[in-house]
């Protein structure tokens, strides 16, 4: 029973989504498992470029059958916006191409005013959240107060649960944070409305997905964000608030563990943050604006999701071990190495030093960071371009010998590496 899982290894886009569509090649169903409209995933197919954030990237290949799972919260309003844009851009997505989990649980316009009303009465301690109301959707999920896709099955009753979710937010909206309250009226009805259209993509996931893999069909799990955003498991609170490692995958898709085939993790050659949270490795200046990009292109690292420019550093390679062994990755993909090329040098991060002492794995997980200086490796840089690259030995001898060291430091196989956005700029590893 053929499951692959796809884990982003560091803190969200690590190029997640070129990946899983190169992936999706061999798969017959996506499925993504956790976050929402919080992820931005960017795919480049020949002269398209697609930045979905909540359809799994995988849907642009025609044969694939798409599937947000029960780990997921949906924005219907974005939702539909999303498949509008695939419609008009050619991709054709259905309710027999895309399945919504009933379990899956709803974000709507409270959800999001608490999201920006929360991080505004944080002051300087703001978490720097996509403003999507991701924390306060999962929050009603587990205070069991949520509205799920289930309820849109009765459209009436959906509308009363709606209006009492949303006098409720208005409470907290303007006797805890001072701000302005919702037309409760108009969003219930105007919110019940746009919903209403994804009710014919409903399904019982779990046991379509079961199906598959009894049937030995290929579904690939693809997550958001990464592991370090991990509500458990990430630099927390400076995390998402959903289970981003491989076994929110079980969960947010309803499945056992037998069907794990792979656990793929999915690293950048150096590091990227956005928004706040420890960051050992980050660089700032001239380096960073280098590592960066000016935002021309569209892999340069400013956010998918909200335009903001990314902290940039070098890889960390104490994080990498720490994602394989919360994850249990079995392998790992290296994106954008093209970005490194024409540097003199190139620095992976090793172990950590702290008060005199080295550290190669982290004490106490990676929620406080901050006592921990980076010990830097260096490396000799190449300066031929490598975006033509498609055989391992068409890489640059110091290039190679740096995806190696990733693998040796990481203590995992790395199996390929991207040298550009486009599905054929990809190299296959062969040693590692
Ligand atoms: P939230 O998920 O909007 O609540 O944001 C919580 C934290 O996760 C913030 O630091 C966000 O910038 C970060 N985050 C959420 N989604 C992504 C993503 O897809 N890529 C990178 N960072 C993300």
């Amino acid at each position: 029973m053929p499951l692959e899982i796809v884990v982003g290894a560091q803190w969200g886009d690590e190029g997640k989504g070129r990946i899983v569509d190169l992936l999706a090649e061999g798969a017959e169903i996506v499925a993504r498992f956790n976050g929402g409209d919080n992820a931005g995933h960017t795919v480049t197919v020949g002269e398209h470029t697609f930045k979905l954030h909540l359809v799994p990237s995988g849907i642009i290949h025609p044969h694939t059958l798409a599937v947000l799972g029960s780990g997921v919260v949906i924005n219907p309003l974005t939702l539909m916006e999303e498949i509008e844009m695939l419609r008009r851009r050619g991709v054709e997505v259905t309710p027999q191409r895309l399945k919504l989990s009933h379990a899956a649980h709803l974000i709507t316009p409270g959800h999001r005013a608490l999201d920006r009303a929360q991080e505004a009465s944080r002051g300087r301690a703001m978490l720097g959240t996509t403003g999507r109301g991701i924390g306060p959707a999962y929050t009603d999920k587990t205070s069991r107060r949520g509205l799920r896709l289930q309820d849109l099955l009765d459209l009436a009753g959906f509308e009363d649960k709606l209006r009492v979710h949303l006098h409720q937010t208005n409470d907290w909206l303007t006797h805890i944070y001072q701000a302005e309250p919702l037309d409760v009226e108009r969003l219930a009805a105007e919110y019940t409305g746009a919903a209403s259209l994804i009710i014919p993509y409903i399904n019982d996931v779990g046991m379509l997905l079961d199906n598959a893999l009894q049937s030995n069909r290929r579904v690939l799990a693809e997550g958001a964000q990464g592991s370090l955003l991990d509500l458990d498991h990430g630099t927390y609170p400076y995390v998402t608030s959903s289970y981003t490692t491989a076994a929110g995958a079980l969960i947010g898709l309803g499945l056992g563990v037998h069907p794990v085939e792979r656990v793929i993790g999915v690293t950048k050659c150096f590091q990227t943050r956005v928004g706040s949270g420890p960051f050992p490795t980050e660089v700032s200046g001239a380096q960073a604006e280098r590592l960066r990009g000016t935002g021309a292109n569209p892999w340069d690292e400013y956010g998918t999701t909200t335009g903001r420019p990314r902290r940039v550093g070098w890889l960390d390679a104490v994080l990498l071990r720490y994602a394989v062994r919360i994850n249990g990755l079995s392998e790992l993909i290296v994106t954008k190495l093209d970005v490194l090329s024409g540097l003199e040098k190139v620095y992976i991060c090793s172990a950590y030093r702290s008060a005199g002492r080295e550290y190669a794995h982290l004490p106490m997980g990676p929620a406080d960071l901050t006592p921990f200086e980076p010990v830097l490796e260096e490396l000799p840089g190449w300066q031929e371009d490598i975006r033509a690259a498609r055989r391992w030995e068409d890489l640059p001898a110091a290039a190679q010998n740096f995806v190696q060291r990733i693998a040796q430091l990481s203590g995992t196989p790395v199996r390929q590496v991207s040298v550009g956005p486009e599905r054929s700029q990809i190299v296959d590893v062969l040693v590692g």
